[in-house]
């Protein structure tokens, strides 16, 4: 009998620790549950990309085929020590702040914000160099040299 109880206490405690190792097993279980909501996240970023989808026409300016070539042709044929020795900031004061300000945030004319922008180097070339509804084409007002130079500031000027 005694034994018989023994054995009891035994049992018990062996379950007991059978329990409380199956609770770490809960827990990743808990924690498998806990997976579902990212799924939910994912829509949700899905949903945001709705709104990103929305965004790229910022992205490209629109510019042409050909005015894209001439930007290519404009970026390859201006040396780096000329887009060097061209005070960009200076230039970008005299001939874009008007409109885009400073900080590039000012957006008067329907400016596009240049915070924001996110075109690359030949798209920026494109417009500056073509104009684009209401900002001015500066081909004959600004150098080669110059046009790339402010390109490159303007990035700059991005969050
Ligand atoms: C007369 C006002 C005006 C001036 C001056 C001006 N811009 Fe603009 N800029 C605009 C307008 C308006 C847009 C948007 C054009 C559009 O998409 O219809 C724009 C768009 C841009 C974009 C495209 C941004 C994007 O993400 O699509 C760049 C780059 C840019 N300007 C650079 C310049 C630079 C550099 C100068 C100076 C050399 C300059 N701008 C001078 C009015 C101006």
């Amino acid at each position: 009998m005694k034994l018989n109880k023994f054995a009891g206490i035994v049992f018990l405690l062996l379950s007991l620790l059978v329990i409380s190792c199956g609770e770490p097993d809960n827990k990743p279980k808990k924690g498998a549950k806990d997976l579902p909501p990212p799924k939910k996240e994912i829509r949700k970023s899905t949903a945001a990309n709705t709104i990103k989808d929305e965004k790229p026409k910022t992205v490209t300016t629109g510019a042409t085929p050909a005015q894209l070539a001439k930007a290519k042709e404009i970026i390859a044929g201006v040396k780096n020590e000329a887009i060097e020795a061209v005070d960009a900031k200076k230039k970008y004061k005299m001939f874009c702040t008007t409109c885009h300000g400073m900080t590039g945030d000012l957006n008067v004319n329907g400016a596009k914000d240049l915070t924001l922008s996110k075109i690359s180097l030949e798209e920026s070339v494109a417009q500056i160099y073509h104009g684009k509804g209401l900002m001015t084409p500066f081909k004959g007002i600004l150098e080669n040299e110059e046009i790339v130079a402010v390109s490159k500031y303007i990035v700059k000027l991005r969050n």
